[in-house]
């Protein structure tokens, strides 16, 4: 076999075969192949696509490159939830605590925070001393435990994706649906989940800035579950404006608890419940969808989805009493109003500028090395829709470093657009695949 046909044989569109797929991706990795064959298959993919199966075979050629994790010590049917990344996407913070209310195991990798979007890992480390490095075995006690477990991706997890992507990145190939599908779904399966629950976003925070382009990747994603016998349900869901009100680490967690309490923001909540629902359907613990967010709405209610979290936080080592003591968490020294320009309703909050704003106030990293500060970030006092008067507070910027302040005040200012008409509310769930 030789690079160069497999490569002239995409370039003219042709499907190719698992085998070849695998001699590029194996031949990449190990270093026999070179980053300019690569780059010249990625840009005929680009171009030419790839069907599903293809997409699938390259999904578990990338998930065999590294340690596949085997969570079958663990009992029940374990279901990961993705998110394609977004602004104040709280989503993991509560979904983990509250399905592992109702039952479901939860063994959870999740990542660090890069660009505008955050991470979960880095919100749970406001919680002092809170540990998501647990070994393996304890990371598999705790789940049996407590039934739930948090962790940072460690290990050799996908290093064909690893490489590719950073590859993609700098040969203007990110943008393929097959590659950004199979890349997704690479991560889940090494992860070792048995189903898989997507939340693909759509609107200015998202990586997917358009709703077509959204469900064709959610599509996609489904397609590969389907091919490869997971469970895989997607979401398609709004990321034009940040969702609840709090963006930044400790603000966000601050916010976690607060729809745990059951007082949280509509949209967060409601998206929670949802995509927990799905949850307990792909897990096999519901057939009806109604019933199981009506489960999970009891589960917070009842404090019992609140509960749970203290449970995990304190089988981590951190401190449970930050649930009922926000002044534990790490806070800014300085809080800087922003008010409105004009009188009407707001009529846009764009979630990018509001997310690269709490980035230059230091709650993002630029790059991988970059020091985040928990502390700081944006509070939404406005969203979309809601009538405001000149001068009222549409945003608290939580500061440390003043640095970046103008910048960042002009960015949030700038995320805001009024109408003086009424504004209809925007969606939030556009659509679910099966
Ligand atoms: N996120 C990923 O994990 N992979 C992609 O290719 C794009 C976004
Ligand atoms: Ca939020």
């Amino acid at each position: 076999m030789r690079a160069y046909d497999i490569i002239y044989k995409k370039r003219e569109g042709q499907k190719l075969s698992r085998a070849e797929i695998e001699f590029l991706i194996k031949g990449y990795v190990e270093g026999d192949i070179p980053d300019y064959q690569i780059s010249a298959w990625a840009m005929a993919v680009y171009f030419q696509s790839m069907d599903a199966e293809e997409t699938a075979d390259l999904t578990m050629i990338m998930a065999e490159s590294g340690d596949m994790i085997d969570l079958s010590e663990i009992k029940g049917k374990k279901v990961d939830k993705h998110s394609t990344g977004g602004v104040g996407d709280t989503t993991t913070l509560i979904l983990a605590p509250l399905v592992a209310s109702a039952g479901i195991p939860v063994a959870k990798m999740s990542g660090r925070g890069l660009g505008h979007t955050g991470g979960t890992i880095d919100k749970l480390h406001s919680i002092v001393n809170f540990n998501t490095s647990l070994s393996r075995d304890r990371f598999f006690d705790n789940v049996n435990q407590h039934g739930i477990a948090v962790v940072g991706q460690s290990g050799n997890l996908t290093p064909a994706d690893k490489k590719l992507y950073a590859l993609r990145d700098v040969t203007a190939t990110v943008e393929s649906i097959p590659l950004i599908a199979s890349s997704i779904m690479s991560k889940k399966i090494a992860g070792g989940a048995d189903a898989i629950l997507l939340d693909v976003k759509t609107g200015s925070g998202a990586f997917m800035k358009d709703l077509t382009e959204a469900k064709k990747l959610a599509k996609a994603m489904v397609a590969i579950g389907k091919e490869i016998g997971r469970d895989t349900a997607a979401y398609i869901s709004d990321m034009s404006q940040p969702l609840g009100y709090a963006v930044g680490n400790a603000l966000e967690v601050k916010e976690a608890i607060e729809v745990l309490k059951g007082r949280g923001p509509e949209d967060l909540t409601e998206l929670c419940l949802e995509l927990g629902a799905a949850m307990l359907e792909l897990a096999d613990q519901s057939e009806d969808h109604a019933e199981a967010k009506e489960l999970l709405r009891k589960k917070l209610s009842s404090g019992e989805a609140l509960e749970k979290f203290k449970e995990m936080i304190s089988a981590q080592e951190g401190n449970p009493a930050v649930i009922d003591d926000y002044s534990l968490f790490a806070t800014a020294e300085k809080v800087v109003e922003i008010k409105a320009q004009e009188d009407g309703y707001i009529a846009t909050l764009n979630a990018l500028e509001v997310g690269l704003a709490a980035m230059l106030l230091g709650a993002g990293r630029e790059n991988k090395d970059s020091e985040i500060d928990l502390a700081v970030g944006v509070e939404l006092k406005k969203k979309v829709s809601d009538q405001v008067k000149k001068g009222d507070t549409l945003a608290l910027l939580h500061v440390n470093d003043q640095k970046n302040l103008a910048q960042a005040r002009a960015k949030v200012l700038a995320a805001y657009s009024y109408s003086k008409n009424e504004v209809e509310n925007k969606k939030l769930i556009y659509e679910k695949i099966t």
